[in-house]
């Protein structure tokens, strides 16, 4: 098993080590939680063939392209690669992910196997990752069917309402919206796509862009649990509901 550093619990303040939880906790918990939501997606996409109930529809079936071109398969996939790739290129999951299930190493000032040939993201199958920037156009594209399924979902057959599943529907577009806007591919979009603002002698109007997403992007790690949790909530609140485990609660 990889070892901490002998440098980094040198410098750290005396009494400070009790405090700090063991180096392989987050990436452990990042394995459990990333692994069984996969497992749960996989589950979702390649066994149901619709996501709706009444006027909800889940997130992972959301649009329906499926059923735009009369394909009554496997409806969740002509979409669900969509956010996949998005998440699993974010730049936030790569550490993540790369830590929990790579073990590669599992956290900082963590001694790494020395790796001669390594190529990093230079080489399929990382240098898929650097797809981030289009994967961010297309999940854009996605976020606005979701906002509309928000919206739908207030509209029920008698008239305006508000259910469990509205909110749920409501509270996955609000966070999945901060996730999208918080990436740090739309930073570098957003900031005119340029490696040095001070350059240009006096801020510039990407530089201030670039600054507000920047107050956005330091919570960029929390929209991505938020909204990983949102989306699977939602999704399972409107299975369960179709699949007649539970019933719709009306607030009003
Ligand atoms: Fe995480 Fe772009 S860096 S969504």
């Amino acid at each position: 098993m990889a070892q901490p550093l002998e440098s980094s619990s040198a410098t750290r303040p005396q009494g400070s080590a009790k405090k700090e939880k063991p180096y392989w906790v987050e990436p452990l918990i990042t394995m459990v939680v990333l692994g069984v939501w996969v497992l749960y997606s996989l589950w979702e996409i390649f066994f149901h063939n619709s996501g709706t109930y009444q006027n909800y529809i889940s997130p992972y079936f959301s649009p329906g392209v499926g059923k735009w071109f009369g394909w009554h398969l496997l409806d969740g996939l002509y979409v669900a690669w969509v956010p996949f790739l998005f998440r699993f290129s974010c730049y936030y999951y790569r550490r993540e992910y790369y830590r929990g299930f790579f073990w590669d190493p599992p956290g900082c000032a963590v001694h790494d196997k020395p790796r001669p040939r390594y190529s990093g993201e230079t080489k399929w199958p990382l240098a898929f990752n650097n797809l981030h920037r289009y994967a961010w156009y297309l999940a854009f594209i996605v976020l606005v069917f979701l906002w509309k399924d928000a919206v739908q979902a207030f509209f029920f057959k008698n008239g305006f309402g508000v259910g469990i599943g509205s909110l749920l529907l409501l509270i996955n577009a609000v966070l999945l919206t901060f996730y999208t806007f918080s990436c740090h591919a739309f930073r570098h979009m957003v900031g005119g796509k340029k490696d040095c603002f001070s350059c240009d002698g006096k801020p510039t109007t990407s530089y201030k862009l670039w600054n507000r997403v920047s107050s956005w992007n330091v919570f960029h790690g929390t929209w991505a649990w938020a909204s990983l949790a949102s989306v699977w909530a939602a999704d399972l609140y409107i299975r369960l509901l179709s699949m007649g485990v539970i019933h719709d609660v009306r607030l009003f």
